[in-house]
């Protein structure tokens, strides 16, 4: 089967890209607004970019439906600050429970029962629950498309990061202990147990 996206719908181009780009990575996003309204949610079109500077980028699209922007990319326009919680097993049906489009004024911390942890360089604050925190400031914003579908790129430099050390041996981050979630297509996730080794060949 062959596609041309240009000429499928929004949905149509959805499923395919969340079916093809797989696992993916969740960024639980945690932002306040100017007055301090907080937002919590997560965002699975999320990836490194670079290790120094520290570059992510995670991917908010418009609600579909009505075009509006999400509380979490509302909230970076307006403070340039945004913190990232890494997912582990035991946080993912909280993170679940943030994850319907309530209104601008509920705070998810509060209907997830999650704890905020107070950041060392911005103002929102951190997951508690969470075993990794970045401390990002926005670097850049690309806004693409202004139909149902549309979506932006948020790119932030994480300026203070925070791993705990039940998941840090010096040097690498233990896997094991942080068994972080991916995203699948639909409702479906996956655990990071299922693991071989490939050696890189050597120009040697
Ligand atoms: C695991 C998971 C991954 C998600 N990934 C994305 C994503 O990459 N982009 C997006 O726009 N929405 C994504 N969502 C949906 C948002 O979390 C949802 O629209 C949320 O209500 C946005 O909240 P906000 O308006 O407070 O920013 C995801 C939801 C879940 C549960």
């Amino acid at each position: 089967m062959d596609f041309n996206p240009s000429q499928l719908s929004a949905i149509e181009n959805y499923r395919l890209l969340i079916g093809t780009i797989v696992p993916r990575p969740i960024a639980f996003v945690s932002t306040v607004s100017q007055d301090g309204q907080r937002n919590l949610a997560a965002f699975s079109f999320f990836n490194g970019v670079c290790p120094k500077p520290f570059i992510v980028s995670f991917a908010p699209m418009r609600k579909m439906g009505n075009l509006e922007k999400k509380d979490t990319l509302l909230n970076i326009e307006e403070t340039g600050e945004f913190v990232i919680n890494i997912v582990s097993e035991s946080l993912v049906e909280k993170m679940n429970l943030t994850s319907p489009e309530y209104d601008f004024e509920v705070d998810e911390f509060e209907v997830a029962g999650l704890t905020p942890r107070p950041s060392q360089r911005v103002k929102p604050p951190g997951v508690a629950e969470s075993l990794v925190h970045m401390e990002c400031r926005k670097v850049d914003i690309l806004h693409f498309g202004d139909e149902e579908g549309a979506g932006s790129l948020v790119i932030g430099e994480v300026i203070f990061l925070h791993v705990d050390d039940s998941v840090y041996d010096g040097r690498h981050i233990l896997l094991e202990a942080l068994q972080p979630v991916a995203r699948l297509a639909g409702d479906a996730y996956a655990r990071t147990t299922d693991i071989f080794h490939l050696p890189r060949p050597s120009l040697k």
